[in-house]
């Protein structure tokens, strides 16, 4: 199987992509610049993968979803949308200008569409497409000064479910994960503190925080061939957002 996974700079998705390509598959992934690809691209060397890699920009879309045209006529089987904009500073929506709060959740969104309009022809034709959303239970329960976020997360996951209803008798499923609370270098700024850690074991019922490889794990079932689930939201979240209410 080719497996296209966004945001390749990600440990979540060298996770997938480490544990994908011990099946087999090969695998093809997104830096939103050249910069990061090399550097990616060399990072994944280093732990023995190899991959093809391609610069997408949600920031520009829709001039940079020309850049899969590299792949010619190569099938993608599946799609893993992995990537999403670090939240440079954390804001209520009050004192977010509109332009900045509507372009963080317009360009991830657009970002997202674009790649999906790409290849969705290409699954109907080949009559197989496994779709799966990286998305948050932000999405539902919402968090401090993430709103553009939580926003832009909601909206995919709509639109993930619309996705499992219009192509699911093409073979196309889509699904989503909602990741809780996961220790990823984007996440490292809060969980290298030790009250952090602490804090958030106390109240995630499994009692600690997930890792990549958790992810990578959850997401099998939903590339599988024999799949029969689409338009399912599966947690990957320790719990979150039931709350652990005892030390
Ligand atoms: N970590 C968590 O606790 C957690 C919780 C819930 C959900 N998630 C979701 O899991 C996914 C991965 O999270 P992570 O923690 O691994 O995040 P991360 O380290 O920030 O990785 C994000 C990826 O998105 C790419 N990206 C950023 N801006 C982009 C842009 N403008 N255009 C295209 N790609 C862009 C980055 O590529 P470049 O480096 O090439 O720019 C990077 O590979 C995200 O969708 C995130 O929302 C994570």
């Amino acid at each position: 199987m080719n497996i296209l996974i966004t945001g390749g700079a990600s440990d979540i998705a060298f996770a997938i992509a480490k544990s994908r390509s011990q099946m087999g598959d090969a695998i093809y992934i997104t830096s939103s610049n050249q910069a990061s690809l090399e550097k990616t691209i060399n990072t994944y060397r280093q732990q023995g993968l190899e991959v093809f890699g391609i610069v997408y920009d949600f920031n520009t879309a829709a001039q940079s979803i020309d850049a899969f045209n590299q792949l010619n006529d190569t099938p993608i089987h599946a799609i893993v949308f992995n990537a999403f904009t670090r939240m440079k500073r954390f804001r209520k929506f009050h004192e977010w200008s509109m332009d900045d709060f509507h372009g963080y959740a317009d360009n991830n969104i657009r970002g997202h569409l674009e790649i999906t309009h790409r290849f969705l022809p290409q699954m109907i034709e080949q009559q197989y497409g496994r779709l799966v959303l990286v998305s948050s239970v932000s999405a539902v329960t919402g968090t401090s000064r993430y709103g553009a976020y939580c926003m832009a997360k909601a909206a995919l996951e709509g639109f993930f479910t619309n996705l499992a209803v219009e192509y699911s008798k093409d073979n196309i499923l889509s699904n989503v994960l909602r990741l809780g609370l996961m220790k990823t270098s984007r996440t490292k700024l809060f969980w290298q503190k030790k009250d952090y850690q602490d804090k958030v074991n106390r109240i995630i019922p499994q009692g600690h925080m997930g890792t990549p490889e958790h992810v990578a794990h959850a997401i099998e079932p939903l590339l599988a061939k024999k799949c029969y689930m689409t338009g399912s939201i599966v947690n990957v979240s320790g719990g979150l957002p039931l709350v652990s209410s005892v030390e």
